[in-house]
């Protein structure tokens, strides 16, 4: 049933009032209200019919004609292969990160390695003359990057379809509003019309379209996800500040592999593409020190040699520490309780410090033997050897598990010059210039 509204009008002026009043503050008059009922409209039709007209159209899938579809590439090729081979003509792209992590350095360099790319840029974080100087630093000299610091999207969306661009790149879209909107730039009601119309004209008028995006402290693309479903692609920037490298990681791609990373280092000149990752996070140090080993991670489809450090040493304090960067400090202290309780290894008065060399953050659980070994060298104080790689998942049950892409890790390891892997016992692989090991439990291992 609908509702119904109460208000209070006068009757001298019509002044209205949601409660009644002895004095109108209007006009002034004594006891003129009286009170009037409206019924409210309520949102939902009663009923729907069903209509007459036809305008439907069903189509058989094998009569659907393939599009062809135009890809522009960024003439970076770790960008590219992020993208899945370039940016799809017409697609919505969602790049986001912390804040001064690259993003913004990323785009001018694909506009510095790409002349041939009619790329309109909105800057509303950063002036012209900032974006000048930035260029200058990185050498380009901009004859095909045009420039608007308007971020109102109705003379965004005018100036794309005036200048009809190969590439529109918004930076960023927290600072772009529309003034039909009363809430400020950045709020999510905002960045959702914002967005929605911007994909309109991506997909009308077949402009691609990059937007920058900062993450919040959870790690969201600001304004919790809301863009992700309507993008065709999420990509995410990310490193350690105070490390040079950066990944370039794919989270959803509507045109391609999505869990693809690129890798880039960050210096004075911008940021520069990795070919050879494994290189950035081996540390070529020949000190022979105790607690160091090498695990080999998959990033995306490809595998990275990285080397994980422990220092394990007798505590000072009641309760010992356990401190990790750059793993998991819940998977540290598992892995800890494992050696105890399957290897009969003692760390309850001993502090663990774990760290993984080049800022990387691993995720993938192959790494879990590196560290085990990592920490049971640092322990004993016996220097593992450099030349091995350690590969494999540890079980709760001290069991060594196999993990996936196996001869891929071990075909890195024999490219960077490792000359042994130890493997789970389920997972040889055959590589002619590597001498392979196995081990079935971490007992036996260590
Ligand atoms: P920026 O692209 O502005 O980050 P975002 O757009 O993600 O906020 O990157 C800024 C950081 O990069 C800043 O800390 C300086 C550094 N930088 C370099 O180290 N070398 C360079 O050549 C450039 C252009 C930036
Ligand atoms: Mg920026």
């Amino acid at each position: 049933m609908a509702k119904e509204k109460i208000h209070f009008e006068c009757s001298n002026c019509n002044h209205v009032s949601p409660k009644w009043l002895g004095v109108c503050p209007k006009c002034g008059e004594w006891n003129t209200f009286t009170e009037k009922r409206e019924k409210k409209k309520s949102s939902k039709k009663h009923k729907v019919e069903i209509s007459e007209s036809d305008n439907s159209e069903v189509v058989r899938l094998s009569d659907v004609g393939t599009e062809h579809q135009e890809r522009l590439s960024s003439n970076l090729d770790e960008f590219d292969r992020v993208l899945g081979g370039g940016f799809v003509d017409g697609s919505f792209t969602l790049l986001g990160g912390d804040p001064g992590i690259g993003k913004s350095t990323l785009m001018l360099q694909t506009a510095k390695n790409s002349p041939n790319l009619k790329i309109l840029y909105i800057a509303g974080e950063e002036s012209g003359a900032q974006i000048k100087q930035r260029a200058a630093r990185i050498g380009l000299t901009g004859e095909n990057l045009y420039i608007s610091s308007n971020t109102d999207v109705q003379s965004v969306i005018h100036s794309a379809r005036k200048l009809k661009p190969d590439l529109l790149v918004i930076d960023s879209i927290q600072t772009l509003f529309s003034d039909e909107l009363t809430s400020l730039p950045g709020s999510i009601r905002q960045i959702r019309e914002c967005s929605a119309l911007l994909q309109q004209i991506a997909k009308k008028e077949n402009i691609t379209t990059l937007m920058i995006g900062h993450v919040t402290k959870e790690g969201d693309i600001a304004g919790p996800r809301i863009l992700e479903h309507m993008v065709d692609t999420v990509l995410h920037f990310e490193g350690d500040k105070n490390h040079f490298y950066r990944l370039l990681r794919c989270i959803k791609n509507r045109f391609g592999p999505a869990q693809e990373v690129g890798v880039f280092e960050m210096n004075e000149g911008g940021l520069q593409e990795v070919t050879n990752p494994s290189e950035l996070f081996l540390s070529d140090s020949d000190l022979e020190v105790s607690g160091n080993a090498i695990a080999c991670v998959m990033e995306g489809t490809r595998p990275i040699l990285v080397e994980v450090q422990a220092l394990v040493s007798s505590s000072n304090y009641g309760t010992p520490q356990r401190t990790a960067s750059g793993f998991d400090q819940r998977r540290l202290s598992l892995l800890i309780a494992v050696l105890e309780k399957r290897a009969g290894l003692h760390f309850g008065d001993q502090d663990v410090y774990l760290n993984v060399a080049g800022g990387l953050k691993i995720t993938d659980p192959a790494a879990d033997l590196a560290v085990i070994s990592a920490l049971s060298s640092s322990l004993k104080d016996q220097v593992v050897d450099k030349n091995t790689v350690y590969i494999g998942e540890v079980g709760l049950g001290g069991e060594i598990r196999n993990v996936s892409n196996v001869a891929q890790r071990i075909r890195e390891a024999g490219k960077m010059g490792i000359q042994r892997a130890l493997l789970p016992k389920s997972g040889t692989a055959v590589q002619n210039n590597i001498e392979i090991n196995t081990a079935a439990t971490i007992s036996e291992f260590v």
